[in-house]
């Protein structure tokens, strides 16, 4: 039990208060974000002459060795330290002596933790965006290779109308560009330095927040030093960012287990990604979309936990506060892993493209174009409606689908009906007809195509 304080107390901590008190277990994945903020706030004091020219480089390459030897692995982070702050200012006054207890000038472990833990997550956003990125790169490979893969569109999970697999792809490009995009406009609020916060009120030393701002690459100082070490939002933010995310993979997820299913067999999920079972020598599961989908569960969990956590929090700092850690760390682990074997999986998968578009022809999802035809010959709507209606119902009674149903047929519900009819609801001119911006047909895919490629460009 080694610890920044004590001078007040007549008594040792309690063993069990130590411990439950201690965060070093979890923030000790920190200590690079920790060393770079005492560097700045190092290099910030000499500047303002408030430690002499030597303190400073004498504190300066303190840190850097101990940021070299932890990575190193020569210095170990061990528990006796009761969080990773206390851990790098003990080892540093231990070698180099008093001018390691002066690093603390001006300083409070309050903005320091606000400091460290916004720098991480800034780091570790960095890390998601490049994993979404990627994603969205493999999206725009199926993409473009499936124009004219036609498939059902379904609502009520029921086929409704025919699309093609570049549009389906097309709706997940959509929802993973608006999470890149979250996530960037999260790092643009997050642009301020909590660091010459204090404790909860500033300090009396002359310090240039500006200047250790910048030097971490922050826009500028925190302008409330209460806010400063209290402002959690951007935790928030990303938690729940994080959560959208992962709601985007659960439902892809669901898409993907269903098309992999017997039933539906429109997806081959490639050996490397799927697993068997230990009594059942026939299966082939698709674990790695359903545990994407179940850790969208616990994502959502640490979402709503800090968001109850904060709640009525009183200002300033409160040690409630520490409890941010563990709940973003998982959140961050969990969606990056998740992203990476999404990807993966989806750049492996083979898509049954006969299976699919035979599916789309079987479940009369051009019976809207049958009625569009009518119409077309001069029959109102709602009589079309009818008609199709009923041959429907005799496609469904002869197990055939609209394209294979004889033209006697459809003539003897409706005379209006000829030979161009089986061209009219091909799965190809349904879909080409559809070519507003926005829709399934190849001419409207190929625009949005060209926006996406240069959306992957332009990301920032
Ligand atoms: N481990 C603490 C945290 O994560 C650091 C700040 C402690 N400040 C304090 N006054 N006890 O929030």
């Amino acid at each position: 039990m080694a610890q920044l304080w004590g001078g007040r107390f007549e008594k040792e901590t309690d063993k069990l208060v130590y411990d439950f008190n201690a965060s070093i277990g979890f923030d000790k994945r920190m200590y690079k974000q920790d060393i770079e903020g005492s560097l700045a706030h190092v290099k910030m004091l000499g500047k303002c002459k408030i430690l002499t020219e030597e303190e400073m480089n004498n504190i300066i390459s303190g840190l850097n060795g101990i940021l070299t030897d932890i990575e190193a692995g020569k210095l170990e982070i061990t528990s006796e330290y009761e969080d990773i702050h206390s851990f790098v200012e003990a080892i540093l006054t231990e070698r180099i002596g008093d001018d390691g207890k002066k690093l603390h000038t001006g300083r409070s472990r309050n903005d320091q933790v606000a400091t460290d833990t916004k720098l991480y997550t800034r780091y570790e956003i960095e890390e998601i965006k490049i994993r979404i990125k990627h994603l969205l790169e493999v999206l725009v490979n199926i993409i473009s290779a499936n124009m004219e893969t036609y498939m059902p569109g379904f609502t009520h999970l029921q086929k409704a109308q025919p699309v093609t697999l570049s549009h389906h792809m097309s709706a997940y490009y959509e929802m993973f560009y608006r999470d890149y995009m979250r996530l960037s406009s999260i790092l643009e609020r997050m642009d301020t330095c909590p660091l010459g916060s204090g404790a909860l009120a500033g300090t009396t030393y002359p310090l240039d927040r500006q200047y250790s701002a910048e030097l971490l690459g922050f826009k500028g100082p925190t302008l409330n030093s209460m806010d400063g070490v209290s402002d959690r939002d951007y935790i928030i933010e990303v938690l729940s960012a994080i959560s959208t995310i992962m709601i985007h993979l659960s439902r892809f997820s669901e898409e993907i287990i269903l098309w992999n299913s017997n039933e539906y067999r429109f997806v081959t999920i490639d050996d490397g990604y799927s697993t068997g079972s230990s009594i059942m020598p026939q299966k082939k599961n698709p674990d790695i979309a359903e545990l994407v989908r179940g850790k969208s569960g616990r994502v959502i969990g640490d979402n709503i936990g800090f968001l109850v956590t904060m709640k009525g929090l009183p200002l300033a700092y409160n040690k409630d506060m520490q409890e941010d850690k563990e709940g973003v760390f998982d959140a961050i682990d969990t969606v990056k892993s998740c992203l990476t074997l999404f990807a993966g999986m989806m750049d492996t998968i083979t898509f049954n493209k006969s299976i699919m578009e035979e599916s789309a022809k079987a479940g009369y999802t051009n019976a809207t174009d049958v009625a569009d035809y009518l119409v077309l010959k001069g029959i109102p709507f709602r009589d079309a409606h009818s008609i199709v209606g009923k041959l429907v119902l005799i496609c469904d009674k002869e197990k055939i689908s609209l394209d294979q149903l004889p033209l006697d047929e459809y003539k003897s519900l409706c005379d209006a009906f000829d030979e161009d009819i089986y061209e009219a609801i091909s799965m190809k001119t349904i879909v080409d007809k559809r070519k507003t911006i926005g829709g399934p047909s190849k001419d409207a895919m190929k625009q949005v195509l060209e926006i996406y490629e240069k959306q992957l460009k332009d990301l920032k």
